[in-house]
């Protein structure tokens, strides 16, 4: 079943428990927590204690899309505070493969992120290890960015190459996505579609995320 998953980067923080619990009401199953250190990418947001609290007010699969340098410093710390499924950026890991070993050996669901000008080959050796595939559709750093077209040839590509290997790894899409688009992106075979302005910077955020549900849905049933 393709999911919506809000993102929080667009929230009001000063109104943040809020906020998720109008997307938790509409129907929202996981939560995308952005976590940037100011290195990798040039924005600075929240650590494990952000986490904690989210954790703690919420039944959402907490999804953390890490945008670090060494994320092996911190999946320990994001785990234990809550976080159920962790992506790490291929470009940060010269040991992808055990990067991705140590987060599930920590108990948490293992994602990898490409770039928009990393080629979904990169992602050959690792496909039958990781539990996600993240593909960004806008260079991270920033929410309310232009969605970049050819995310979408990479999408199919890899589409193509988990069928042909026999597995079920869901594809995500991150960055640019609203109403206008969602379609297309979930006919592409995209299984999670994250959302932060089309939903956050709605006056009404659980209505904005029931729209785009209903959009991702209705656009499933005529996939190929
Ligand atoms: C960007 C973040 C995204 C961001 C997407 O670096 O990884 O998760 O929240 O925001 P929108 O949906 O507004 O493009
Ligand atoms: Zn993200």
């Amino acid at each position: 079943m393709v999911e919506v998953v809000p993102s929080i980067l667009s929230a009001d923080f000063a109104r943040l428990g809020e906020q998720i619990a109008a997307v938790e009401a509409a129907g929202a199953r996981m939560l995308h927590v952005d976590v940037m250190d100011g290195h990798f990418v040039p924005n600075l947001t929240v650590g494990p204690p952000v986490v904690r609290s989210i954790r703690n007010v919420t039944r959402m699969i907490l999804d953390v899309h890490f945008m670090l340098a060494e994320p092996e410093r911190y999946i320990g710390p994001f785990v234990e505070a809550g976080a159920d499924q962790i992506s790490v950026h291929q470009e940060t890991c010269p040991h992808l493969d055990r990067t991705l070993r140590l987060i599930q050996s920590e108990g948490a669901r293992a994602g990898v992120v490409l770039n928009p000008a990393t080629p979904v080959t990169m992602l050959e050796e690792v496909l039958e290890l990781a539990d996600f595939v993240l593909l960004m559709s806008v260079n991270p750093g920033f929410g309310a960015q232009q969605f970049i077209p050819r995310t979408l040839d990479k999408v199919r590509a890899l589409d193509r190459r988990r069928r042909e290997l026999g597995l079920r790894v869901p594809i995500e899409i991150d960055g640019g996505v609203h109403q206008h688009n969602i379609a297309e992106v979930v006919q592409a075979g995209v299984n999670w579609v994250v959302a932060g302005s089309a939903i956050f910077h709605s006056p009404d955020p659980g209505a904005a995320f029931s729209e785009l549900q209903r959009l991702a849905r209705e656009a499933t049933a005529v996939r190929v």
